[in-house]
């Protein structure tokens, strides 16, 4: 079990953080400045799109980590985007 934004998920040992956030059905793992949402992408450490925070230590690939007893994760999914994006009104 690891804690995701304070919630228990369900992990085993050998898993790496994103196959339990994924077979926990949960896809998106942060959000662009902009707030979109990203989520595993490559799977093999390459496109950064699985940034989460691991124990307080940000910024580390949940497609590259295993899991460990105790572990508490953050995604920062749920955050709203740092500013609103405009649109002309008629
Ligand atoms: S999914 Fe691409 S680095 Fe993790």
């Amino acid at each position: 079990m690891i804690d995701l934004d304070g919630r228990d998920v369900p992990a085993v040992a050998g898993q790496t953080v994103a196959a339990a956030l994924l077979a926990a059905g949960i896809l998106v793992f942060r959000r662009t400045a902009r707030g979109r949402p990203r989520g595993v992408f490559c799977g093999m450490g390459v496109c950064f799109d699985c940034l989460v925070t691991i124990d307080n230590i940000p910024d580390q690939r949940a497609c590259m980590t295993l899991v460990r007893p105790g572990m508490r994760v953050s995604t920062g999914a749920a955050q709203a985007p740092l500013r609103e994006e405009t649109h002309a009104r008629a």
